[in-house]
């Protein structure tokens, strides 16, 4: 059975109707003197976009199968997951409660309450802070006891359980089919952060575009701890999809500094490129320090060949960080 017909196989709700589109960027190709292609997920069609959107297709059908009423996540106040969720639990009549923290400590107003956290309270979630996510699942259920939450569907932080991450093999099937004939990828770059994007894409294509080399750049954690992450998710995904093929997990971790949620210069840079020379808004603390390794790579390579950027959404940050205009 082809990947696709066992996808099929999966119950998932409808979010995204059409693909996003996979284009070449023409002034970075020109620059850089190769091919090197976009894949616009951060044009998914809800909630202004985003990678989560694809998990939670999968994730909100498990969760309305079981009769759920209320979605519980968990995530930064700054978190993209929380917004795109906040925003699917409220288009299917379903409550939404977001256990919060504040990875970077910050009291700046727009990162307390702008960006993100601007959305996901428009979209009627209701937000619980607490000191830090040490362990979101525990805490999740330990808030679904104290506040006698019933019929409480946990949506992990990220959407990444391998229900989830099949979004990214559907991504993956996406990308195989919108592949220029004539351009082989050689490399495929993407933040790497709760790691359902990267062990999705790396499955999917180690079966569709097997020359294809996945690259997680790190945003959340060191390659240390960030490369278990990703196997047992490639794991899990393998055996769920009854395939025997896992690739190796490749992982860049010199753009992930100071820390997550923390922008850095490179990663400030790679965004003020992108729009300056593309059109296109990254965010401080996924896209942009994953652009940042991209960049790095076409800098210092002399390799030629096509690589694809996974853009996985995130700009509505820039308005939370709106400070870093100084810096760019
Ligand atoms: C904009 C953006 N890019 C990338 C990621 C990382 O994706 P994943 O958590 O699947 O590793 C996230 C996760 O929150 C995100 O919001």
């Amino acid at each position: 059975m082809s990947i696709q017909q066992t996808l099929r196989q999966f119950e998932k709700v409808d979010l995204l109707k059409t693909s996003t589109p996979l284009h070449r960027l023409d002034n970075l190709s020109k620059r850089f003197g190769r091919e090197i292609y976009i894949k616009r997920d951060d044009m998914t069609p809800l909630a202004m976009g985003g990678n989560k959107l694809r998990k939670l297709e999968f994730l909100m059908a498990d969760a309305l199968a079981k009769n759920a009423k209320i979605i519980v996540t968990a995530g930064a106040i700054q978190s993209n997951h929380v917004r795109q969720t906040a925003a699917v639990a409220a288009m299917y009549g379903l409550e939404c409660v977001a256990l919060l923290e504040n990875p970077i400590q910050s009291n700046d107003t727009n990162f307390l309450h702008n960006g993100n956290k601007l959305l996901t309270d428009l979209f009627g979630a209701r937000c619980v802070m607490c000191d830090e996510l040490t362990d979101p699942q525990a805490q999740m259920e330990e808030l679904i006891t104290s506040q006698s939450l019933r019929d409480a569907y946990i949506v992990p932080v990220g959407g990444s359980n391998a229900l989830g991450a099949l979004g990214y093999i559907q991504c993956a099937v996406e990308i195989a089919g919108q592949k220029p004939e004539n351009i082989e990828f050689d490399k495929v770059i993407v933040a790497s952060g709760s790691a359902g994007t990267h062990a999705g894409l790396a499955i999917g294509l180690k079966e569709l575009l097997p020359r294809s080399q996945v690259i997680g750049v790190t945003v959340s954690r060191k390659q240390q701890d960030q490369a278990p992450k990703v196997e047992k998710l490639q794991n899990e995904l393998a055996q769920l999809l009854a395939l025997n093929q896992v690739p190796d997990v490749i992982l860049w971790d010199s753009f992930f500094a100071p820390m997550y949620g923390m922008p850095n210069q490179q990663g400030l840079a790679a965004i003020a490129l992108l729009a300056q020379q593309e059109g296109i808004l990254l965010d401080p603390v996924y896209t942009g320090k994953a652009m940042a390794g991209l960049i790095d790579y076409l800098e210092n390579s002399a390799e030629k060949t096509p690589v694809l950027f996974v853009h996985t959404g995130g700009a509505q940050a820039l308005f939370a960080y709106a400070d870093i205009s100084q810096t760019i």
